[in-house]
């Protein structure tokens, strides 16, 4: 059972229980289809990390089974004593009234589910009905052997893991075969262990989730207090998440898009948002500030740093990446300067000594900001949040 004793670690619990919603699912699969109708064609799918009685993975899946030509559906449930839910569990009736139930499995054991081209009811149909299902040896983490092999059997692999194992469960997709398409937060791209793959081009994010927040079904439990949350007319508990992204390597048409964008005088000239700042060279690397994603100048051929979320429209043909200004990404060799101990002057006009200058970009300034900046020998410096290092193709 899941220690819930330590705050930090109960709401890291909790987080790993939101559920998605059917139409985020269903909008994403469309786009995949809409580049590629086969993309699913003759295609054995792993839901892993769900659980069909609370999930729409598998109910999705395993209604489009037929016009999507399935091989094979296969989703596993991680064990609710292994889970936050655990304290609150109760088998569902399609569970107990099963032949193969039983008590003490029903808790600590995973479950398998799994959904052929054969029509075991008899009614015309394949769909949710003919799920078979069955206890796991272990209690259904993904990182157990039974569920490495399933990956293994599987071609592509979707769900929305636990938030708190977001990189684990990455890197454990990275090491198989199957392509995939896993619910993350866009921040994650920022992780030593997610961007490599994003730079040289094996990972990208999806093409619904850009922007705005999403919901996602909560635990009964789920305290109503907590920002974001609401209850709708049959009881059930939603919660709003800010900065979703789907992380995937399936194809699909926005990434071959080309952003539409102005030269670098009509952008000083005619985009408000450059007009007052314009495109500040960084102290520390080689590169200008390009804070805003549609000012990004059609004509510069040096490499600019863009915020993050530039990558909702990346097009590879385009723009290659390069780096990202996070300290440990030294591959770029974009980095020219690393300063010594700084003194960082907050808003309320507090001083500390830091070194926190050498973890993002840094831009020289004449005049002190009210917001936070730094000072070093009498320069004074701001630091922009995370950017991705780019520059366009020819
Ligand atoms: C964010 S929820 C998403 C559930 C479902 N895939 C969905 O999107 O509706 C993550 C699920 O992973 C399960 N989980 C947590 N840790 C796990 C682990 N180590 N291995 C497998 N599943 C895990 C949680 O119990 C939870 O059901």
């Amino acid at each position: 059972m899941v220690d819930k004793t330590n705050l930090g670690e109960a709401k890291k619990a909790k987080q790993d229980e939101f559920y998605t919603q059917w139409a985020d699912i269903e909008r994403e699969m469309n786009a995949y289809l809409e580049y590629d109708c086969g993309v699913f064609r003759n295609k054995t799918i792993l839901l892993p990390c769900d659980d069909p009685e609370w999930s729409n993975f598998t109910k999705y899946f395993a209604l489009h089974f037929m016009d999507l030509g399935l091989k094979k559906l296969i989703s596993t449930s991680y064990a609710p004593e292994s889970n936050y839910s655990g304290a609150f569990y109760e088998p569902t009736l399609f569970e107990t009234e099963s032949p193969i139930y039983e008590a003490e499995k029903s808790k600590v054991n995973g479950r398998l589910f799994t959904l052929t081209p054969e029509d075991i009811t008899g009614d015309g149909l394949v769909n949710i009905d003919d799920l078979q299902w069955e206890y796991l040896e272990g209690d259904g983490d993904f990182r157990s052997d039974e569920v490495t092999a399933l990956r293994d059997e599987a071609d592509i692999v979707i769900t929305n893991p636990p938030f708190s194992l977001f990189r684990e469960f990455l890197a454990w997709l990275i090491a198989g075969k199957a392509r995939y398409s896993i619910i993350g937060n866009v921040n994650s791209l920022t992780y030593r262990e997610v961007f490599p793959s994003i730079r040289s081009n094996k990972l990208w994010t999806g093409p619904t989730i850009t922007s705005g927040d999403r919901e996602f079904r909560v635990h009964p439990s789920y305290p109503l207090e907590a920002a974001g949350t609401r209850v709708d007319d049959e009881g059930n508990r939603f919660i709003k998440v800010k900065g979703v992204r789907w992380f995937t390597n399936i194809e699909h048409g926005r990434r071959h898009e080309p952003l539409q964008l102005m030269t670098m005088e009509d952008n000083l000239k005619y985009n408000k948002k450059i007009a007052d700042v314009g495109y500040p060279k960084y102290d520390n690397y080689d590169a200008i500030e390009v804070g805003w994603t549609d000012a990004i100048p059609s004509d510069y051929e040096g490499i600019m740093g863009v915020p993050i979320t530039f990558l909702d429209k990346y097009n590879p043909d385009q723009f290659e990446i390069l780096g990202i200004t996070q300290s440990w990404d030294d591959v770029s060799g974009l980095k020219v300067k690393t300063y010594p101990q700084q003194t960082q002057i907050s808003k309320n006009g507090t001083r500390s000594q830091v070194m926190k200058l050498n973890d993002g970009p840094a831009i020289k300034v004449e005049v002190a900001p009210e917001s936070t900046y730094y000072e070093i020998e009498g320069e004074i410096f701001i630091k922009k949040y995370a950017r991705l290092l780019i520059r366009q193709k020819k």
